[in-house]
């Protein structure tokens, strides 16, 4: 029997038909996988599902019994979890305190710890977890911390699982990891709905996909009877070619250069006296497991970190003491990491996000005052320039689609004229379709002269469009070495700290 099934689930929001008439069934003790474009409306269907919004039409139906959930508490009592992308966790309490928060078990009106403690150990050994019990949830790595968000939800029962892109914020060995707990989830007799943008991750871990498009599902397949093109084919309505890397050309003059940089982040992570350089018309990229210093480095060229020594210098001007403002004013494109933290302004809308941080600027500004005009103009030309889903310029950004409003942030960026850009995770949370895009933009960018510094967690990403390829590693740069001469081993090796002398076959 079906463990869940959701019937011709409809929504509405102002412009948009969301979910147009969904229908799925998620059987007890499988991995079902909802792919589909940036838009396409399956964080909407979870989020009904979840308690969170309510369909204008359709049914919820959990082992055959239909449901109405006017909350999400109604969702969790009924046996349903979510893990969210930004965790909702409290970093200051221990990995147990987070699990049984709002669900303690009691001795009397006294928290009973030692049943607590147990209980949660119990979850944590059933699945593998090993979770450090009386750790401070802002000690552990972001991998660490999904996991305490699935015994959250096992803790309180859940029988169906759902998790919204949850390998966008994890390194590729901490997503492999995920993959075999959702399959000893689903083997424990759970069901499991798993979003991603990513093919083959779907192929690797769900027994059965559903494609959406415009809210409306288009087909349902069996993972060993379908293919990663079949899927994207059906996703985008039409074939997704991958561009080959546009040939080097000849780096013109230093615009970054960074020498002997030491600062430190407030985590304890560390940059360690790195010197490096970036040249107009170059892509470097960094790469290196997450936590070795990318998050200092980047916020220490945004100007965003207390630097202690060393030089950072853009176009020949001393940056290293400069503010945010004064960076960008010298020259500086960042795309943050975090969009939602650092890149937009959720009540804004898509003019004022589009504008956000050149509003000083011409034509966006003259004689001292804004040109609604042109701010519109400049806001339609960067949303259909780089495909942003959106009814209107008008309408406020927080309620774009995550892959949109991470498309809203990169247009911005690149739709101002900087010479040199900072471009963090730029793809992260968008379908593949407009990662060809962005690709092509930052290619574009690259070929007008721009220095482009990209830390990506994907080195697919870094061999398609960097030049040369940085690794750090423990806060220090352990290589720099032009992309075609190191292999996908070579490089993993380098980001665990051997040399890629120690791996035969990769260059020096
Ligand atoms: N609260 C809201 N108000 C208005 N429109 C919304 C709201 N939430 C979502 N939408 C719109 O509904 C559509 C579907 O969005 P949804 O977030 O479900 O897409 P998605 O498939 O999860 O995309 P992504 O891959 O980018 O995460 C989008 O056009 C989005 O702008
Ligand atoms: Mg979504």
């Amino acid at each position: 029997m079906a463990a869940l099934e959701l019937r011709g689930i409809t929504k509405r929001f102002p412009g948009v038909l969301a979910n147009d008439g969904i229908s799925l069934t998620v059987p007890a003790g499988q991995v079902h996988a909802l792919i589909g474009e940036n838009g396409a409306g399956k964080s909407t269907l979870m989020s009904i599902l979840y308690g969170l919004l309510r369909p204008d039409a359709g049914h919820i139906l959990l082992d055959g019994a239909e449901r109405t959930f006017a909350s999400s508490q109604d969702a969790i009592r009924a046996g349903l979890g979510m893990v969210f992308q930004s965790f909702k966790l409290f970093e200051e309490h221990t990995v147990v305190e987070n699990v049984v928060f709002g669900a303690e078990p009691r001795r009397g009106w006294l928290l009973d710890r030692r049943r607590a403690r147990r209980e949660v150990a119990g979850i944590s050994r059933t699945f593998g977890f090993d979770l450090p019990l009386d750790a401070l949830v802002r000690d552990l790595p972001v991998g660490v911390r999904q996991r305490v968000e699935i015994v959250k939800a096992l803790y309180r029962r859940a029988e169906v699982l759902i998790l919204d892109e949850p390998t966008a914020v994890l390194t590729p060995q901490e997503a492999e990891a995920l993959f075999a707990v959702l399959r000893s989830l689903a083997a424990s007799g759970r069901s499991v709905i798993f979003i991603t943008h990513k093919l083959e991750e779907v192929m690797a871990v769900a027994d059965r996909v559903t494609v959406l498009r415009d809210g409306r599902v288009v087909a349902t397949h069996d993972v060993a009877r379908t293919s990663p093109r079949k899927i994207s084919a059906e996703m985008t309505g039409r074939e997704v070619t991958f561009a080959e890397r546009r040939a080097p050309r000849a780096p013109g003059r230093v615009v970054l250069e960074v020498s002997g940089l030491r600062a430190a982040a407030g985590d304890g992570t560390r940059l360690d006296g790195v010197s490096f350089q970036v040249r107009a018309g170059e892509i470097a990229g960094i790469a290196g497991v997450a936590g070795n210093g990318q998050d200092v480095l980047a916020a220490a060229l945004a100007g965003h970190a207390a630097v202690t020594g060393g030089t950072v210098t853009l176009l020949g001007h001393d940056v290293t003491r400069a503010g945010n403002a004064a960076r960008r004013a010298a020259g500086l494109g960042h795309i943050p990491e975090d969009r939602n933290r650092d890149g937009t302004a959720a009540q804004g809308d898509a003019i004022v996000n589009l504008a956000i941080g050149y509003h000083r600027e011409p034509p966006l500004l003259r004689s001292g005052r804004l040109r609604s005009r042109e701010l519109r103009a400049h806001a339609e030309r960067l949303i259909g320039r780089f495909g942003v889903r959106i009814a209107s310029p008008g309408t406020a950004v927080g309620t774009l689609s995550g892959g949109n409003a991470q498309k809203l942030v990169v247009a911005r960026e690149l739709g101002r004229p900087t010479d040199f850009l900072l471009a963090e995770q730029p793809t992260r949370g968008v379908d593949i379709g407009s990662i060809e895009a962005i690709h092509a933009e930052l290619d574009a960018y690259r070929a007008r002269g721009g220095a482009v510094l990209l830390i990506s967690s994907e080195l697919s990403e870094i061999r398609n469009l960097c030049d040369r390829v940085l690794v750090m590693f423990e806060g220090r740069l352990t290589a720099d070495l032009r992309t075609d001469d190191v292999t996908d081993t070579g490089l993993g090796l380098l980001m665990t700290g051997l040399s890629a002398d120690d791996h035969q076959g990769a260059p020096s």
